[in-house]
């Protein structure tokens, strides 16, 4: 059997740049801003992170967006799709970010199921007065000490089916009338629940306490490393870059797409959402400091977990009409996940419909179902916490920034590839990227990355984190990784069922003689033909 070609006019694009912004917007604004960015910058001093955080915006987040966008956008692809047409022999890269999307999804899930239990629960403030115990004890029924049990928690389960079978009716769906559809519904609908929260939250008492203590920069704090370490990972995991999301997004975009423009606009709206989420959080703490008679650097348990799903519901018991701050919240927290769940989904099937001829549905399945099994075998458990805490760890930590500083320097050192790719972004873009982006891309944003990998690596290896057992920490943490290993090693070596290899990426202006009508490159011809 012949293969068939993946590429040209069969392969789905976005209706328009509108569309793909909102996806991209959706995907970048998720757990990572609501639930992660607050409890980050709180444990980092507060002020103190702002500086480092938008720091990293720039020089980090929005060169390393830019990246993903071009490699999807010139190579038109899935994430092995577009490093196998760079280089047959760099397909594995492609398969790593797959994993890495695999395994965050099986839990990401999870946060989303119980965010959804919550705004259930927030109806009838269900926490009661020990939101701690509520959510430890009757809710995730967590076994005293970590291990893995098989015992399913069933109210964690229900949602997280329900959840699953939402995702997977998007991805279902294909790209326009699924995941666009999807964002251009859920996204307004975030920005007007999350937008009302924060409204409400500035009119506490104590308000003002917690925004100064958001606000108030705090110098000294850039000469500590770890402040700017936790900066940069918050911007990866935030603006969904480094691991083949932004990627497989932009490879469904129309060939003329102002890439630099949407680039800067989604970074842009991405941050504004956290930051506007940070400064609802300290509204919020600021009053429970002011209820409890204590100082906002002096509160306890805000960071993790513990800031959504505890800090958050002994907030909303002790404040009038909590109820409604409470569905507010955690509907937003909802649907905030949701739109990013399926842009991890959709880096999976979106590799697995192109290397096994799979359709919509049929990719959508191939990818969830097994995710979706882990999910409830691994987390939706008595041990299911401690499980996602050290899985979320080391993906994070390891995997995506180790992936993310191969994959740049691959593109810079091996293949040489930057200045095609900055040259390929100039061309249809509304901005114009300068030489600094192959500086930072290919020397700078890797070697400081490096540097993290390692110094993260040390600090796991010699000491167990949160003193998890080390069997624990083999299996989960660094047994996630091994599995994305041999995966990576196992899919990159299967024979595709489509043709990839006969693509070739539009020439661009300069690299090609002028033609007789004195047009130059073939940008334009093929833009009329394809798109
Ligand atoms: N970018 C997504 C988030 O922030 C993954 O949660």
């Amino acid at each position: 059997m012949s293969k068939q070609p993946a590429q040209g006019s069969k392969r789905e694009q976005w209706s328009g740049q509108y569309g793909f912004l909102l996806a991209a917007i959706g995907s970048a604004v998720g757990l990572g801003n609501i639930w992660r960015f607050p409890g980050v910058a709180y444990t980092n001093g507060g002020g103190a992170f702002l500086l480092p955080y938008l720091f990293s915006l720039v020089l980090v987040g929005i060169p390393v967006l830019l990246f993903d966008y071009a490699m999807g956008h010139r190579y038109r692809g899935s994430a092995p799709t577009v490093y196998r047409r760079v280089k047959r022999s760099s397909e594995w890269i492609g398969w790593f970010q797959v994993l890495v999307s695999f395994v965050i999804m099986s839990y990401y899930a999870v946060v989303i199921a119980w965010a959804g239990s919550y705004a259930w629960f927030s109806f009838k403030l269900a926490w009661g007065k020990d939101a701690a115990g509520f959510f430890f004890g009757k809710y995730l029924h967590i076994a005293e000490a970590p291990g893995i049990s098989a015992s399913p928690v069933w109210q964690v389960l229900v949602p997280l089916v329900a959840v699953w079978g939402i995702a997977l009716f998007i991805i279902g769906r294909g790209v326009v009338s699924g995941l666009e559809k999807a964002n251009k519904v859920f996204l307004p609908v975030l920005v007007i629940l999350f937008g009302a929260l924060v409204v409400r939250a500035l009119f506490l008492p104590g308000a003002v306490q917690g925004l100064t203590a958001f606000f108030t920069p705090n110098w000294s704090a850039l000469a500590d490393p770890n402040v700017w370490m936790a900066a940069f990972a918050q911007i990866f995991y935030s603006l969904s870059i480094g691991f083949g999301i932004m990627l497989t997004y932009a490879s469904y975009l129309k060939r003329r797409s102002n890439l630099g423009g949407t680039g800067l606009v989604a970074a842009f709206a991405n941050s504004s959402f956290e930051i506007l989420a940070g400064v609802g959080v300290f509204a919020a703490l600021g009053f429970m400091a002011h209820q409890q008679g204590v100082g906002v650097g002096d509160l306890e348990g805000i960071a993790g977990v513990g800031l959504s799903f505890v800090t958050f519901p002994t907030i909303i018991a002790m404040m009038p009409a909590g109820a409604l701050f409470g569905v507010l919240f955690f509907s937003s927290l909802f649907l905030a996940g949701l739109t990013s769940l399926v842009s991890l989904i959709q880096v999976v099937a979106a590799a697995l419909q192109e290397k096994f001829g799979l359709n919509n549905v049929k990719a959508a399945f191939t990818a969830g179902l097994p995710a979706a099994l882990l999910s409830v075998t691994l987390f939706a458990t008595t041990t299911g916490l401690y499980s996602l805490d050290i899985v979320d760890k080391h993906i994070n930590e390891i995997g995506i920034v180790f992936i993310a500083i191969v994959a740049m320097v691959y593109m810079s050192f091996f293949a040489r590839k930057l200045p095609e790719l900055r040259m390929s972004i100039n061309v249809v873009s509304s901005v114009s990227i300068g030489r600094w982006w192959p500086v930072l891309v290919g020397g700078l944003i890797p070697a400081v990355l490096a540097y993290m990998l390692s110094s993260t690596l040390w600090g796991l290896i010699t000491e167990a984190y949160e003193g998890y057992p080390w069997w624990m920490l083999g299996t989960l943490g660094f047994g996630c990784i091994a599995f994305a290993f041999v995966l990576t090693a196992v899919f990159a070596n299967l024979p595709w069922r489509n043709d990839v290899d006969s693509y070739k990426p539009l020439d661009l202006p300069g690299t090609v003689p002028p033609r007789p009508n004195g047009k130059n490159g073939t940008l334009t011809a093929a833009t009329s033909k394809e798109n």
